[in-house]
């Protein structure tokens, strides 16, 4: 058989052409980048994970409604997605103060904020993902002004979901981060989920005694990583309910 081809190798993933035309393959790695990609490590196990895991939120919010990019999970670290343009923009959703925008504003970080607050980062690592303003988004072209609205509307609703069903199993969603595809179905575009949410894009602290269960694990040496998104696999039923922490998660299906 071919060997398939490498489309995009990024920190977490690696994106090969897929079987059918408009289709990709996306492979998680077990790699961890912090900081820009200043701090680094493989996490055995992390890419099964998040594989697992988002999969799990994105047939979920295909069930709601949400339209994502995601097909089928393939295997432990492949699944099946559309293929999108990436609309060039970090869309991150805030429901408590945590990490930059707790430095930015001095604001402790676990406040409540008094409604979730949707940011824009323009998407570039050799900059640091800047954050900017719809003015930036409009007068440079990334989004037009039907797009913002459809993307604020889909990360609302996102937020809603993932709050949802977070709290449902003692977890307290702090912020995410989703990132955004254009799909052209004849001549309609429309906008979809990409990417992945998994608990490297958000911030999950533990309700009863504030454990997080997210990457800032690995950011600020919390501990295991492959320990906590085992913790928050188990608690949504992803992975049996008797699973103990492991560095090669057994996962049902
Ligand atoms: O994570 P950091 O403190 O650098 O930035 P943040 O603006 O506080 O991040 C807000 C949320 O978006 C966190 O859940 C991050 O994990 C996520 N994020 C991400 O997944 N990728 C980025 N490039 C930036 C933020």
């Amino acid at each position: 058989m071919a060997r398939r081809k490498k489309i995009y190798e990024g920190k977490a993933k690696i994106l090969y052409e897929g079987p059918e035309p408009g289709t990709i393959v996306q492979y998680f790695k077990d790699d961890a980048t912090a900081f820009n990609a200043e701090k680094k490590d493989v996490i055995d196990g992390k890419g099964v994970l998040n594989n697992r895991l988002s999969e799990f939120f994105m047939n979920g919010l295909g069930q709601i409604g949400v339209p994502t990019h995601f097909i089928k999970r393939l295997n432990m670290r492949e699944q099946l997605v559309r293929q999108v343009e990436i609309v060039p923009l970090e869309v991150i959703v805030r429901n408590y103060a945590a990490g930059t925008m707790s430095k930015r504003l001095g604001i402790e970080e676990g406040t409540q904020l008094p409604r979730p607050i949707v940011e824009y980062c323009y998407k570039d690592d050799g900059l640091g993902d800047p954050l900017v303003t719809e003015e930036h988004i409009a007068a440079f072209g990334w989004a037009s002004q039907q797009d913002m609205e459809d993307i604020l509307s889909l990360a609302l609703r996102v937020n809603d979901f993932l709050s949802g069903v977070m709290m449902a199993v003692g977890i307290k969603l702090v912020d995410f981060k989703i990132e955004i595809g254009r799909v052209y179905d004849g001549d309609f575009q429309r906008l979809i989920i990409a990417d992945e949410i998994s608990p490297d894009s958000c911030r999950l602290w533990d309700m009863e005694t504030g454990r997080k269960l997210d990457k800032d694990v690995f950011r600020r040496d919390l501990g295991s990583l492959t320990d906590a998104y085992t913790e928050v696999a188990r608690r949504l039923g992803v992975m049996p309910q008797n699973a103990t922490p492991m560095t090669k998660p057994t996962l049902i299906n």
